[in-house]
């Protein structure tokens, strides 16, 4: 560690940004643009339909009058635009019920993970606990551990079809657990947590004031027959819950960079105090145009169709490789594989890589629980059939290694 790392937070110091190093995560440094250049299809970025053109015509048009017009130049105020806060509020109460007042219960953020940076932010002092479930988001643990606190992972199994086993929060809760974080539905499990997990969270989160931030980042993409449920809902928790959503998923507008945050007045006070200097404001552009996919989100359902194809096709064609198995997904477009049989999971990542132009995600970055797993975007592409093509390369290079592992019978 160079000289100058000593007098950085030691959070900081440890983050590995591929300068130095050549870091295997996608997301990292130009990993991704060097990856594409090779022509590997990138199944590790939780982003709908990339590389392809893939905006909404009246988003397009909404942008191009944005820039157009001449005022986006200007900013916007740090809370965010008036007219987008209010169709936000209007879709949530006609989603869930819940009545926000868009002035007093909402902040536009520039993206939810700015979002969910933002939401942890105020409340953890130095040794604060924060019980998060494993797997999960990375940046729960990190954005945890950056501002000073202590992550504490809370394990979920592949039996219980990753969901939350109440038992597990109780035995780790001490007098410095400050928080819980969720992420619902979750990445990279994909299991969207029913009313009764979430009300004994609930439970707990009221015995022993704690605070919920959770991430609803992944909410509009949540298959048929399954219920998504808002913490904030659930009897006692609207003024201790801070939840987080965003455009980039279920919309699949990531690139404009818009996400949003409601909580009960008194949080949200703080946080249009402090919005100027921890986030500035998200594009004024960007707000005009996601605008008219709140006016209608009718394309959303047409998105889940097409993933409810992907998702059959690769739960029956995952699952037919010895060696392999998958659970199928309440939510999200992604799978999360169980590759033990085949080897270490971060050796099958760059086995992947080279022996079927795919790069999917290593488990291991998403907790200890994920060792062995794999996480596979397959929201990729515009088209199915380069999905499918990607999915298939990868269940010929799988079949291959489970042949030499002497799995096939
Ligand atoms: C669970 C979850 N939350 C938040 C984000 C960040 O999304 P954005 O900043 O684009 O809104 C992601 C992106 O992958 C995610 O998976």
């Amino acid at each position: 560690m160079s000289d100058i790392l000593k007098r950085m937070k030691p959070a900081f110091a440890k983050l590995d940004g591929g300068l130095f190093s050549t870091a295997e995560k996608a997301d990292v440094g130009d990993v991704a643009s060097r990856m594409e250049e090779m022509g590997v299809a990138m199944m590790s970025w939780a982003d709908p339909f990339k590389p392809d053109p893939s905006t909404p015509e009246p988003v397009l048009e909404a942008a191009v009058n944005a820039i157009k017009e001449g005022t986006s130049s200007h900013y916007i105020m740090p809370i965010g635009s008036p007219e987008l806060k209010k169709l936000i509020a209007e879709r949530i109460e006609k989603k869930s019920g819940l009545k926000l007042d868009p002035e007093r219960n909402l902040i536009i953020n520039p993206g939810s993970d700015n979002g969910l940076l933002f939401a942890i932010f105020p409340w953890i002092c130095p040794g604060d606990e924060v019980l998060i479930h494993d797997p999960s988001y990375p940046n729960n643990f990190q954005d945890v551990e950056i501002l000073g606190g202590v992550p504490v992972a809370v394990p979920t199994y592949e039996e219980d079809g990753w969901h939350i086993r109440i038992e597990e929060y109780k035995k780790r809760v001490t007098d410095k657990t400050k928080m819980i974080i969720l992420t619902n539905p979750n990445n990279p499990t994909g299991a969207c947590y029913t009313r009764k997990e979430l009300e004994e969270l609930a439970e707990l989160c009221i015995e022993n004031d704690l605070i919920c931030v959770v991430d609803q980042a992944f909410e509009d993409t949540v298959f048929e027959g399954i219920e998504m449920v808002n913490m904030a809902q659930i009897p006692g928790m609207w003024e201790r819950t801070v939840t987080v959503c965003s455009v980039s998923k279920g919309m699949g507008l990531s690139g404009f960079r818009v996400g949003w945050t409601y909580a009960d007045d008194i949080i949200m006070d703080k946080m249009h105090a402090s919005a100027v200097s921890i986030q500035g404001a998200a594009s004024t552009m960007a707000q005009k145009a996601v605008i008219p996919a709140f006016k209608d989100d009718s394309f959303i359902q047409e998105y889940v169709m097409k993933y409810e194809n992907r998702r059959k096709y690769g739960y029956e064609l995952f699952n037919s490789i010895p060696g392999v198995s998958v659970l199928l997904p309440d939510a999200g477009f992604y799978f999360w594989l169980n590759v033990k049989e085949l080897g270490d999971s971060s050796e099958i990542v760059n086995y992947l890589i080279k022996e079927a132009l795919v790069n999917c995600n290593d488990g291991k970055f998403y907790g200890a629980q994920g060792s062995g797993y794999l996480r596979v975007i397959f929201a990729v592409f515009e088209k199915d059939e380069d999905c499918y093509a990607a999915c298939d390369r990868m269940a010929e290079a799988f079949r291959k290694r489970a042949e030499e592992r002497g799995l096939l019978v």
